[in-house]
């Protein structure tokens, strides 16, 4: 058995064991499984002041003697939509950062042959998951996926579920207390009770080998009480049937090799695989691609790479609440193809699975980021586990979607902060560790910028595949100079460079104003910065791709120009009803002139 993954599984017991009173990394392709969705109406409790602890809200009482009587319940209360945020159902509920409690019943016949699990594709921020009166378990971080074994706790007939929401802001969180967008609370993604088999299909990697086109090297791993089992795994389309057992533990090496139409953006070709034990089966759509670095470039399927990008939030303008469904990804990547865009940076969090699986289908790639987000407690006991928890559960939802090839592990952080650059550097190796096959990078914006020379200093780039540079000249710094003489120091000479956000505000349709002023949120200011953009990108050395901040103007609560913002960032190539401001087409015409096999500018001292 290949010792690293030995290591890889070690580690995942050891850390298993660390955290099994919180919840349990959910299993993966949910959507594949034997589901019953608690999507829908659920009643609530809305507890601004946070009471509902002290007051035991999940146990339910009922009066029991005449003076008995108890100031809260769920019966006649509040009722709001699961998957949603909670701020955009009631005006009341506007701009609450606390705790609401959801109550939602179900009926279950138990099956001595089955397991039962209750999943959630994410709830913002901490939950608290009661089953009939018991606290099962608990688990933070507002963008991943977490599950709970039922088996042993669920009853016969009527079950009642209660979860406890609280979206307000930790100063040890991921993100911490201050960060660039609305902080939608709720249960905002799928809830499902998935029934397997005693022994059932956990997780597995079906991926090509690193640097390999046509060797498939993966794994499948098990999880019950009869680990030992045949699998099989099945690629009908090539004729593909590859049988091996699994060990002890439960774990199988996957390895075998056929003749594959790679993915790509131009043909996004995906593969119906089937993956089959003594107890279980499950089907899945998986492409196949190898994105790798060269020097100064990237390679995907072994030809460089441009990355015409767009930076996304998680959020339907049009609705101006909480994206959570595939109409709302299918109305957000649409528009970033027809900018002319062939990858989504998802901002800057994992965005739900709808998302990443239509733009896998529509031929876009996928950045995936933890919000490990500008002020972070990295010195704070607890918050690397966070970051490593987080990481790992973002990676075993995405890990067979062939359209993910970065992973962007922070944004924005200063290499001042107390162990900041340790943590950074621990969990880039473990992220290489779990995920050989993808990209890995972390975003910075404090690169000096003198005399209209950029210095990329941060030697964090030694241990991360791609430099990641946040710049916003023409909009918080003036050029020092014609962007096209801009001069670049680069700390490590022979990595890509992605340009991972630039750009301005401007209220869609306002012309008011001189065109060369800032304060007037015009579309021609934001326009020449765009202009001024393009022509800094032909001096970037290594540049391998660029992506505007952002596709849509999107809500944040610390924008509060009354006239030109209102609660929302402007930065939009795009409008919060859609418009396309002047600056869309700027970045449009930039797309559609470069191809994407991209000659990279060399790198000269
Ligand atoms: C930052 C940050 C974004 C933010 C943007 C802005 O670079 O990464 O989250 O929204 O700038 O200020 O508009």
């Amino acid at each position: 058995m290949n010792k690293k993954l030995i290591i890889f599984f070690l580690s995942l017991l050891v850390f298993g064991t660390l955290i099994s009173s919180l919840a349990q990394t959910a299993m993966i392709n949910v959507s594949g499984r034997n589901t019953t969705s608690l999507n829908g109406k659920w009643q609530v409790i809305v507890d601004p002041t946070g009471v509902g602890n002290w007051r035991q809200v999940w146990k339910e009482p009922v009066p029991k003697k005449k003076t008995d009587f108890f100031e809260f319940g769920f019966e006649g209360g509040t009722v709001l939509d699961v998957p949603g945020d909670f701020n955009t159902q009631r005006p009341e509920l506007a701009y609450l950062e606390g705790t609401v409690w959801y109550k939602k019943t179900f009926s279950y016949s138990k099956d001595s042959t089955k397991k039962l699990f209750i999943h959630f594709g994410a709830i913002n921020y901490l939950a608290d998951v009661y089953l009939n009166g018991e606290l099962i378990g608990s688990h933070e971080g507002g963008f991943t996926p977490f599950q709970f074994e039922i088996t042993n706790s669920v009853l016969e007939g009527e079950n009642r579920l209660v979860v406890k929401v609280d979206n307000s802001r930790k100063k040890d969180g991921l993100p911490g207390l201050g960060y660039d967008w609305f902080n939608y609370g709720g249960i905002t993604r799928d809830v499902n009770l998935i029934e397997t088999r005693l022994t059932y299909i956990d997780d597995y990697s079906i991926q090509l080998k690193k640097g390999s086109q046509n060797e498939v090297l993966g794994w499948v791993k098990l999880n019950g009480n009869k680990p030992l089992q045949k699998v099989n795994v099945t690629i009908p389309e090539l004729k593909v049937n590859f049988k091996t057992t699994t060990n002890p533990e439960g774990y199988a090496e996957i390895k075998f090799k056929s003749k594959f139409q790679l993915w790509s953006p131009e043909n996004p070709k995906l593969y119906k695989v089937i993956i089959e034990s003594e107890t279980d089966s499950i089907a899945d759509e998986i492409g196949f691609r190898t994105i790798e670095v060269l020097g100064p470039k990237v390679l995907l399927n072994g030809k460089p790479i441009f990355f015409k990008s767009v930076n996304i939030h998680e959020e339907n303008p049009i609705k101006a609440a909480k994206a959570v469904n595939e109409d709302d990804a299918k109305l957000l990547l649409t528009w970033a193809k027809e900018l002319g865009c062939n990858m989504v940076r998802l901002a800057h969090y994992p965005h739900n699975e709808y998302m990443v699986k239509l733009a896998e289908k529509m031929g876009l790639m996928v950045w995936s980021e933890i919000p490990v987000y500008q002020h972070i407690e990295f010195a704070t006991k607890g918050v690397e586990e966070k970051m490593d928890l987080m990481m790992r559960e973002m990676i075993k939802r995405d890990r067979n979607r062939c359209g993910v090839v970065i992973w962007s592990l922070s944004n924005e952080t200063y290499s001042s902060t107390p162990n900041r650059d340790n943590a950074l550097i621990k969990i880039a190796q473990e992220c290489k560790k779990i995920d050989s096959t993808r990209l890995t990078t972390t975003v910075i914006c404090t690169q000096g910028y003198e005399n209209n020379a950029f210095n990329v200093w941060d030697t964090l780039y030694r241990y991360y595949d791609i430099i990641s540079i946040n710049e916003y000249l023409g909009w918080y710094a003036p050029w020092q100079g014609k962007p096209e003489e801009t001069k670049w120091k680069l700390v490590c000479e022979d990595k890509p460079v992605f340009i991972s956000e630039f750009g301005g505000e401007a209220k869609y349709g306002n012309h008011e104003g001189p065109a060369d002023e800032a304060a007037f949120w015009n579309e021609e200011y934001q326009e020449k910065i765009f202009t001024d953009q393009v022509a800094l990108f032909a001096t970037v050395p290594n540049l391998v791709g660029t992506c505007p901040w952002i596709l849509t103007d999107f809500r944040s609560l610390s924008r509060l120009h009354p006239k030109y913002q209102q609660g929302w960032n402007r930065k939009g190539l795009l409008s919060d009803k859609g418009e396309k401001k002047k600056a869309w087409f700027v970045m449009k015409k930039y797309y559609d002139t470069i191809n994407s096999i991209h000659k990279t500018t060399k790198y000269e001292k």
